[in-house]
C-alpha cells in the first residue's frame, strides 16, 4: 500500500507518519511505502524497519507541474494536510486562496486525470461552522463559515464530495477538533494560544490568553487525532454508505478548565504565567466556532475521543518533557 501524506513536515503531518508505521498491520501488514511531500523538507522517522520504503518529496504541491508529479505516483491513499491555517488565511486573503483553494482543486484535477480513484482523506476544521448556529452541533447542521479559513475549508469539501460522488477519488474530510496540545513554538492559527496556555507555563515560560477565561473550545490530542485520521484510511467503504464529511469527536473544555489541569500539574504559580490580553482578530475568529457537538456519526463509525482535558495534558509531558 502506497501512502501520500501532503504537509507531511507539519504538526500533524509527523505524528500521522508515525502512527502509519506503527499501524503498519491494519494499513498494509507487507508493503507499506510512504511517500511525505511538504514545502518544507519533511524528515524521516529514524529506526524504521527497512521493509517500509519512505520517500521524503521537498515540493510546494501549489504547482501545476509539482501537482501533475504528485498524482502521477499513484498512491492508494493521499492525506491533504498542507493548508495556510487561520489566523494567517485571515490576514493574507490571496495566500489564503491560492493554498487552501485553488492549490486543492488543481490537484484533485491532477488526480482526476490519472483514472486511479484513490482514497482521498482531508483535513477540515470545525471553522466551516459560524454562528448562529444551535447549541450543539449535530451531524447535519448547516455550514456557515465566519472566516477566509473556514469558507476555504467549506469549498475543498464541496469539492471533494463532488468528486466523490463522480467516481474520480473515494474522498473522505475530516473535521477536526482544535488539536492541544500543539508541540514546538506557536503558529499562525488563531487558535494557537490554546496549546500556548498549557505548553508555555508547563516550561516555565510566559503565555497570552486573548479571550476570556471562560470561554470554550472543542478541542482532541494529537495523538487521538492521528489515529483517527489512519482509523479513515482503513475504513471500509461501504461502511461509510455515501458520507463524504465527518465531524470528529472531541471534548468541550473551557480555558478555566485547562488553566486548572496545568495548575493541577504545575502547581499554583504557573497561573501567574498566563498573561490576560485580549486580541479582537482571534476572539472574533475563534469565539465564532462551535464547542459542543454531537458526533453520532463518528461514533457509530469507531472514531475515538480524549477522556478529558487532564489526560491531555499528562500525555503532553509524557511525550515532550
Ligand atoms: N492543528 C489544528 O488544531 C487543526 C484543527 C483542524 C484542522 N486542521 C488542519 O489539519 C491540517 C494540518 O494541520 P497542522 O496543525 O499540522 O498544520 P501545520 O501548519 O503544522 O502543517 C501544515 C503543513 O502544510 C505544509 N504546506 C503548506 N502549504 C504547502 C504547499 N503549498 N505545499 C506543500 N506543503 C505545504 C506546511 O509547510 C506545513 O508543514 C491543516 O490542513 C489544518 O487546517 C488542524
Amino acid at each position: 500500500m502506497h501512502i501520500m501524506i501532503i504537509g507531511a513536515a507539519g504538526m500533524i503531518g509527523r505524528k500521522l507518519t508515525k502512527e502509519c508505521i506503527e499501524a503498519r498491520a491494519q494499513l498494509d501488514g507487507k508493503n507499506l511505502s510512504l511517500t511525505l511531500v511538504d514545502i518544507v523538507e519533511p524528515s524521516k522517522p529514524e529506526g524504521v524497519d527497512p521493509g517500509i520504503t519512505i520517500q521524503t518529496i521537498k515540493a510546494d504541491f501549489s504547482d501545476q507541474k509539482t501537482a501533475t508529479i504528485l498524482a502521477n505516483l499513484t498512491a492508494d491513499i493521499i492525506y491533504h494536510l498542507a493548508a495556510v491555517v487561520s489566523g494567517e488565511a485571515e490576514s493574507n486573503f490571496d495566500k489564503g486562496y491560492a493554498a487552501n483553494v485553488s492549490a486543492s482543486w488543481q490537484f484533485l484535477e491532477a488526480i482526476r486525470k490519472t483514472n486511479t480513484t484513490p482514497k482521498f482523506i482531508f483535513s477540515s476544521s470545525l471553522a466551516v461552522y459560524g454562528p448562529p448556529f444551535s447549541e450543539t452541533i449535530t451531524d447535519n447542521q448547516c455550514l456557515r463559515p465566519s472566516s477566509s479559513y473556514g469558507t476555504q475549508k467549506t469549498i475543498v469539501e464541496y469539492l471533494i464530495s463532488d468528486y466523490t460522488r463522480k467516481g474520480f477519488i473515494q474522498g473522505l474530510t475530516l473535521r477536526l477538533p482544535t488539536i492541544v496540545v500543539r508541540p514546538g513554538v506557536p503558529n499562525a492559527a488563531a487558535s494557537s494560544f490554546l496549546s500556548s496556555i498549557i505548553r508555555e507555563p508547563l516550561a516555565g515560560e510566559k503565555a497570552i490568553l486573548p479571550v476570556e477565561v471562560n470561554e470554550r473550545a472543542w478541542i482532541s490530542s494529537p495523538g487521538i487525532a492521528v489515529k483517527n485520521l489512519v482509523h479513515a484510511a482503513i475504513l471500509k467503504p461501504a461502511k461509510l454508505k455515501g458520507i463524504s464529511t465527518i465531524n470528529l469527536p472531541g471534548i468541550t473544555v473551557s480555558i478555566e478548565q485547562m488553566m486548572e489541569a496545568v495548575i493541577s500539574t504545575g502547581g499554583n504559580s504557573l497561573s501567574k504565567l498566563i498573561i490576560k490580553e485580549k486580541n479582537e482578530m482571534i476572539e472574533n475568529i475563534v469565539c465564532s466556532w462551535p464547542y459542543k457537538f454531537d458526533t453520532t456519526v463518528a461514533k457509530n463509525l469507531k472514531f475515538i475521543k480524549d477522556s478529558d482535558i487532564n489526560s491531555i495534558v499528562d500525555q503532553y509531558i509524557k511525550e515532550h518533557s
